[in-house]
């Protein structure tokens, strides 16, 4: 069957619609989109509704509200001091530790790296080469950082069974070029927390940046440890960090465009902030990338936050714990997977040497289930895996869930990456040894993959596997490339 150009783009209508005509077409627009519950990544669903009503009519009246001045709408300096006061207070602030409000896990990210690199500008001269030391399962978002602000990434390897960084390969990566060092309290691949007090020890000692990513695990991992979890020690407890990520819109349970940067003190958070008045309109001071912002995301939080309390935040951390509990157990009983590493917050990973799991991402896609393919790195021995983000939404649908993971694992039992990906990779491959620039060698095989103008193909199993198989800047490439036709 044909299908439609995804890239068709209609005309304004001449005369504005009804009420009832754009919102049934907004509905129609939606009809593809899978139920929160139903997946397990990049949705957090509390399964409390009456809490997210309650921050949507909060957020309304601010939406319109432009954060770029809160001389004019002083509300948004009051919200977003008591969100950031809220967050902090759950990591062991120290009597100087500040912090900003951000649109989510990697605006966080680009303002720490930024802080630290002009920190290290400011130490070592404006054109001195910076890195950033980092393990293999640091979130996507510090690559990108490194790319936007001309920072050399060095990647560590991790241990192949825990997902950890080794701290004495920090401390060997650590040299006169480092502006920051890295770690997770989790990682999003396997959900497991890098050695955070060894590393911190190793930043004090060089005096260099450390800054932890607890954008997915912070809210968590706060709970846990009041529930008698073993949790690594990852916040301002730890002498050396210096910053921190944790998003609201993650576990805090927040609407999406939410996330707070912590700094241990003041003075580190100066580094962050650009100021212009060298052009001809309104003196400019922003905190983030975005100047004009709406306080919606920021009413909807410190709403969220207050509404949830410190005794809803437990009771959350208490389902979310049980529901990865048992997955831990029974998706190896139901669907003969293997865990992956020991997960410490709500996220898992699995392994198996006969079930395709991209094949089986795709057959539960068909029966309604989201679970993320991760292709995994060979050349860092890390191998493939399928993600799950647990969340109170996805526990109540569990035994649903594994009742469906347990049949399409059958299915995807034993097979075989799709041949025509072995043709690809080698043909790409020898193209690679022949000279060829990866955009020009993969023009021509991406029709073959389902992919232009008509869209997505309805099963990805083929472009995971070749996610594994070609090298970063092939499969890099082969991305942008898919992206571009897709847009109008
Ligand atoms: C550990 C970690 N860091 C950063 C991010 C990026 O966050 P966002 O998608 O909100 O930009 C994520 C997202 O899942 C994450 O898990």
């Amino acid at each position: 069957m044909p299908r439609e150009d995804v890239r068709a783009a209609p005309r304004l209508p001449e005369e504005g619609l009804s009420d009832d005509l754009v919102l049934a077409r907004a509905r129609e627009l939606m009809r593809d989109d899978l139920e929160t519950g139903r997946v397990f990544a990049y949705v957090y669903d509390a399964a409390r509704p009456r809490v997210r009503e309650l921050a949507e009519r909060v957020a309304e009246p601010f939406r319109e509200l432009n954060a770029l001045d809160f001389t004019v709408f002083p509300s948004l300096l009051r919200l977003e001091n008591e969100v950031v006061g809220m967050t902090a207070s759950l990591f062991h602030p120290g009597p100087d530790t500040v912090g900003t409000f951000t649109s989510g896990g990697t605006e966080s990210i680009l303002l720490a790296v930024k802080a630290a690199r002009d920190r290290f500008r400011a130490r070592r001269g404006e054109g001195a080469p910076a890195e950033i030391v980092m393990p293999v399962t640091a979130h996507a978002a510090f690559h990108k950082a490194a790319h936007y602000l001309g920072l050399t990434p060095v990647v560590l390897a991790c241990d192949p069974t825990t997902f950890r960084v080794d701290p004495d390969d920090v401390r060997r990566a650590i040299g006169p070029r480092t502006a920051i060092v890295v770690a997770s309290a989790v990682n999003y691949s396997h959900g497991v927390s890098d050695p955070i007090p060894e590393i911190g020890a190793i930043a004090a000692e060089g005096d260099v940046w450390f800054h932890v990513d607890a954008c997915i695990g912070g809210f968590l991992l706060a709970y846990f440890e009041r529930l008698g979890e073993p949790v690594v020690p990852f916040d301002f407890r730890v002498p050396g960090v210096s910053s921190l990520s944790v998003d609201l819109h993650k576990y805090g349970f927040a609407p999406k465009g939410s996330s707070v940067l912590l700094y241990r003190d003041r003075s580190l958070r100066r580094y962050q902030y650009f100021a212009s008045t060298r052009w001809s309109g309104y003196p400019v001071v922003n905190a983030t990338v975005q100047s004009t912002k709406s306080g919606g995301p920021l009413a909807g939080s410190w709403a969220t936050l207050l509404s949830i309390g410190d005794r809803g935040y437990l009771q959350i951390a208490r389902e979310v714990l049980a529901a990865r509990r048992e997955l831990e157990r029974r998706v190896p009983e139901a669907a003969g997977l293997t865990l992956l590493g020991r997960p410490e917050a709500g996220l898992v990973a699995f392994t198996s040497e006969s079930v395709n799991l991209f094949v089986l991402a795709d057959r539960m896609r068909s029966r309604g289930w989201y679970i993320q393919p991760q292709p995994g790195r060979p050349e860092h021995e890390l191998p493939p895996s399928v993600h799950l983000t647990v969340t109170p939404g996805t526990a109540r649908r569990q035994e649903e869930f594994l009742a469906d993971l347990a049949q399409a694992a059958a299915e995807a039992e034993g097979a075989p990456d799709p041949p025509f990906v072995r043709q690809l990779v080698e043909a790409l491959k020898a193209q690679a040894a022949a000279g060829a620039a990866p955009v020009e060698a993969l023009a021509r095989w991406l029709p073959l993959l389902g992919l232009g103008p008509a869209g997505l193909p309805e099963e990805m199993a083929e472009i995971h596997a070749l996610m594994r198989h070609l090298p970063p800047e092939w499969t890099e490439a082969l991305l942008v490339e898919v992206v571009n036709g897709l847009f109008g």
